[in-house]
């Protein structure tokens, strides 16, 4: 039995989490995973209502969970932070979920806005540090309001915090590359045993302290890593590549906040937010991980039915590698994939005309010819 906690949340959250779990019931018996869903109320509707963001109860709850499905939060009746700092973030810090996984893949049938790139060119994954940074909320104010005001903000980057990301990153290059060598690789790196490469991305000839703790880790770590390529990138750099040469990348090693940001440009290059799934994961497992789409509770499109259900579904597939689900995982990836391939039905966001219902309903359609 799995224990998953659902957090619906806000706006097109309710909206695809809704197909997310109809998607977990069709799957869930392949690798006989039995799931157990336990709903949480938590986001704007109840911070309006009740002035609680995340009561103890309901965070000890959640902790006691396998794992946490979560749709999104944010509310345009509640100002900027209260809810991602006190749910998202919360939630990420204190259930020790220090990897942000986020791939960065071109389905075949989506068109990316990158010229002449296809899915052969954009393929790769972001390994976002999730605990530390400049998202640790240390910092103050003094004078606040005045003309003399003075805001801190300061990032926090730890020895051991740095190198279980680069270490999780290194291990993912490899089993990536153990799967199928990246193809970015010279006949010469693969002659040498070369299967995989991490580039790192920060900004080591500015932060020249945070960053060459960094950069000191990466070459270390690197060393038990001998059939894994290593680069470096600085981030503004790094957008750039990411445009004109996104096939340059396998798997990238970078901070927090490079990480949040580098990622709504990989979403674009995969054809947008409706297609961008994530995990926050706690590799040792001592409280639960949580599987999100990367976007947000899109407020422009809730409640008309046409939020893109793709990305929650594929943060769904990710949740069943988690849970030790692999047969459930690769069927709901494949459907994902006829499904896109097929060209139809699409979401607005896609260009097409098909609500979330239909999406949905053609992926499970698919999923039910596959399990025939
Ligand atoms: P957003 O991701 O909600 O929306 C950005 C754009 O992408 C909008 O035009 C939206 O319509 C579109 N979009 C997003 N998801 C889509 C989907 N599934 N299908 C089709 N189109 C989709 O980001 P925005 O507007 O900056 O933030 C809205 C609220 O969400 C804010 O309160 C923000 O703080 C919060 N937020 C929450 C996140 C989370 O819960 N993980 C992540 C990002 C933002
Ligand atoms: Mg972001």
């Amino acid at each position: 039995m799995a224990t998953i906690g659902v957090i619906a949340g806000d706006g097109v959250g309710p909206e695809v989490v809704r197909e997310g779990l109809a998607v977990l019931g069709d799957v869930a018996g392949l690798d006989n995973l039995r799931p157990e869903l336990v709903e949480f109320d938590l986001g704007g509707e109840r911070y309006l209502r009740t002035g609680e963001v995340l009561p103890d109860s309901v965070f000890n709850d959640l902790r006691g969970c396998d794992a946490i499905y979560l749709g999104a939060v944010g509310h345009p009746g509640v100002a900027p932070g209260i809810l991602e700092k006190g749910i998202l973030l919360h939630l990420r810090f204190a259930f020790h979920q220090f990897i942000n996984l986020r791939p960065v893949r071109l389905f075949p049938g989506v068109e990316t806005p990158i010229k002449g790139k296809g899915p052969d060119e954009i393929d790769m994954v972001v390994v976002r540090e999730n605990n530390e940074d400049l998202y640790v909320g240390a910092g103050g104010f003094t004078r606040k309001g005045t003309a003399e005001e003075v805001a801190i903000q300061t990032s926090i980057n730890t020895r051991s915090g740095v190198e279980r990301c680069l270490r999780y990153a290194f291990e993912l290059a490899r089993s990536r590359g153990q799967a199928r060598p990246f193809r970015g690789l010279s006949a010469a790196d693969r002659a040498r045993g070369l299967v995989g490469l991490v580039t790192m991305v920060a900004k080591t000839n500015v932060l020249t302290f945070a960053h060459d703790l960094w950069m000191r880790t990466f070459t270390e770590v690197s060393l038990d890593y001998p059939d894994v390529k290593t680069d470096y990138n600085h981030v503004d750099a790094c957008c750039m590549r990411m445009v004109v040469a996104p096939e340059r990348y396998d798997v990238i090693a970078t901070t927090n906040m490079f990480g949040d940001i580098i990622t709504d440009l990989g979403a674009v290059l995969q054809g947008g937010m409706g297609l961008a799934a994530s995990a926050n994961l706690n590799p040792e497992r001592t409280a639960p991980s949580m599987f999100e789409p990367v976007h947000g509770s899109a407020p422009d499109i809730a409640g008309q039915g046409i939020a893109n259900p793709i990305a929650a579904l594929l943060s769904l597939g990710m949740m069943l590698d988690h849970l030790n689900a692999p047969k459930g995982a690769e069927a709901v990836r494949t459907a994902v994939t006829r499904v896109l391939a097929a060209g139809t039905p699409r979401t607005p966001d896609l260009g097409g005309s098909a609500g979330t219902i239909a999406v949905s309903r053609a992926v499970r359609d698919t999923l039910e010819t596959i399990l025939r």
